[in-house]
């Protein structure tokens, strides 16, 4: 899978998947979407096989964006907390390349472009009528709920949603909070020193011991590596 900057020349395909994702994001024409384009500060493509799996557009503050949800981040950013934020207009992924980890990696992708830009990703999910596949993947890559309106003239309801980039979150490969890796190393007695690659695809925030949201469940991301 390769995630690049989206081109002039995938706007088609852009609009068509656009299109026949209606109502999970909104409907746009090629003048709609060329502007939208132009206002993006990072416009992304994800290519399989060097054919089109999907894209995302990502909006700074201060665009001249007539958008319900993005005008609700502008006027709510301050109140929660952030001087500045950048927004998710829109994510889609082919249907023939979904759950194959396309919209996680533009996630990654995205913590990286904002690095030092923005501390927070917002966007919205619907949930009248409920997306519950976004809802499921949103909450998997660690967004949390910062409030809900009615748009569409009362026809839908969203949830918005922020993520927080936690940049110095060193061991974590999206740099958010809800997915650790880290190294733990073994020294046996007779000095042979062991390292195991840990990983937590859910980093649990209470303070049971052991802790319950969600239990702990470790994994070895590989083998033990043995070093002598
Ligand atoms: C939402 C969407 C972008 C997800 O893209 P994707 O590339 O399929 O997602 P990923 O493969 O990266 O999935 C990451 C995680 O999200 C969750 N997830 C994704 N699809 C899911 C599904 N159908 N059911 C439950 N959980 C799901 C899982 O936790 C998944 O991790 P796992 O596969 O290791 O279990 C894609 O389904 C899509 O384009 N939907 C239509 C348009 C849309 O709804 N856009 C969002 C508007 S807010």
């Amino acid at each position: 899978m390769h995630i690049r900057d989206l081109r002039w020349g995938d706007l088609a395909a852009v609009l068509a998947l656009n299109n026949e994702n209606v109502p999970a994001v909104s409907p746009l024409d090629a003048t709609a979407l060329a502007r939208l384009t132009t206002l993006a500060s990072v416009p992304l493509v994800a290519e399989i096989d060097h054919v089109f799996a999907g894209f995302c557009l990502v909006l700074p503050p201060g665009a001249d964006y007539a958008s319900l949800n993005y005008g609700w981040f502008s006027a709510h950013a301050g109140a929660l907390g952030y001087g500045t934020f950048a927004y998710l207009d829109r994510v889609a992924v082919a249907p023939r390349a979904r759950r194959h980890g396309v919209g996680r990696a533009f996630y990654g992708h995205l913590v990286e472009r904002l690095r030092g830009v923005a501390p927070v990703l917002f966007c919205e999910v619907n949930i009248r009528p409920r997306n519950d596949v976004s809802l499921a993947f949103h909450e998997s890559v660690g967004f949390r709920e910062v409030g809900q309106q009615d748009t569409d003239g009362g026809a839908k309801t969203v949830s918005l949603l922020a993520l927080d980039l936690h940049w110095n979150e060193a061991f974590s490969s999206f740099a958010h909070r809800g997915y650790k890796c880290m190294l733990r190393m073994r020294i046996a007695a007779n000095g042979e020193l062991t390292v195991f690659p840990i990983g937590l695809t859910k980093f649990p925030f209470d303070r049971w011991k052991p802790p319950r949201n969600p239990p702990l469940k470790p994994h070895l991301i590989e083998p033990p590596l043995p070093l002598s």
